[in-house]
């Protein structure tokens, strides 16, 4: 049976592992331990010559995405920010909100892992939270895994599906720590009155509870004047999550984000993201950005944005995009239409 070997690479700089090309045989194929030991010899004859073992404290700052930082450059801007998100997609993202400023985003791989840690954060053991119910699965399950004790406050078919607040102010204790809504609803599509909604954000500030907002379907209104405010412009400890994955049209990206203004709230979330998937695909961020720039334009109730732009549509076109349509993926079925 063929050896494994280690070999000095031509330039002398690296070292090869070289394994039998029969399969089986490199299945087989042990490298004997007097050849490591030997080639960790060559090494550390060869370091006078440029060879070099990498630095432990580099090869940990590396690990941990800062190795430009650590080799003393000064690290580009995605570097840095790319735990969070880009600049410059947290800052498109932030720009659909009236409150909120890019310091207040966190990316994420999609809604899903957002909502993992988000709720995993804000409840534990001994706490308890009220959901509503029907839900999608995850805002309850996930609640009731850390230990924490949940209410269903149910919105029921005979009553419109209405968010009934007097029955949520009965069900708080004073170990409530989260309240947490999805409206458009999934699976009902309901959605809360608007003075309901606001109300609720005003009623979790005056207990100290936090908000946990699920915006995800925000946009596919029927009647855009449905269109809720966001949680995180209504309240500064409120978080409103959101995806590129629903109004935006876009799930491949996987492409999520937390809004909320308490940045404490947000750096321990950034810090959780290292165990899943610390930082997004940047294709995706680039791509994300480019829609919610296009898309954004139309986003419902912000102040800020433009309406997007379509060179070739006649501005008399029926088709074009509105500015008041409230909803992104109208806007983006309408610019697509019109250009
Ligand atoms: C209400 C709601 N929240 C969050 C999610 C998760 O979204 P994503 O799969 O895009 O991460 C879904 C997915 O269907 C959903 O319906």
């Amino acid at each position: 049976m063929k050896r494994s070997r280690i070999q000095l690479s031509p330039s002398r700089r690296a070292l090869f592992l070289v394994l039998p090309s029969n399969p089986r045989e490199r299945g087989a194929a042990r490298l004997p331990a007097g050849d490591v030991l030997r080639a960790l010899g060559v090494r550390r004859a060869l370091q006078p010559h440029g060879v070099r073992r990498a630095d432990p404290d580099r090869r940990r700052a590396a690990r941990a995405g800062h190795g430009r930082a650590a080799r003393g450059v000064r690290p580009a801007r995605s570097d840095l920010h790319a735990d969070l998100g880009r600049p410059e997609l947290r800052e498109a993202i932030a720009a659909t909100y009236d409150r909120v400023t890019d310091e207040h985003v966190l990316a994420f791989a999609g809604a899903e892992e957002a909502m993992f840690w988000a709720l995993q954060e804000l409840t534990g053991p001994g706490d308890h939270a009220v959901v509503t119910v029907p839900n999608y699965q995850s805002m309850e399950t996930l609640v009731l895994r850390t230990g924490a004790d949940v209410d269903g406050l149910v919105l029921a078919p005979e009553d419109g599906w209405a968010l009934d607040l007097d029955a949520l102010a009965a069900r708080l204790r004073p170990e409530t720590t989260l309240v947490a809504v999805n409206f458009p609803n999934n699976p009902t599509g309901a959605v809360a009155d608007r003075a309901t909604f606001i109300a609720l954000a005003e009623l979790c500030d005056e207990h100290g509870i936090r908000l946990f907002s699920d915006e995800v379907y925000r946009g596919l209104e029927l009647d855009p004047a449905r269109t809720l405010p966001q949680a995180a412009d209504l309240s500064e400890r409120a978080v409103s999550l959101n995806v590129m994955s629903k109004a935006y049209g876009l799930p491949g990206l996987r492409i999520g984000w937390l809004a909320c203004r308490d940045r404490a709230l947000l750096e321990r979330l950034e810090r959780r993201k290292h165990y899943t998937s610390i930082c997004n695909a940047g294709p995706s961020e680039h791509l994300a950005t480019i829609a919610l720039r296009t898309g954004s334009g139309s986003a419902p109730a912000t102040g800020r944005s433009s309406p997007p732009t379509c060179p070739s549509s006649p501005s008399s076109s029926p088709a074009g995009p509105s500015t008041s349509s409230g909803s992104p993926r109208r806007a983006a079925a309408s610019a697509s239409r019109a250009c």
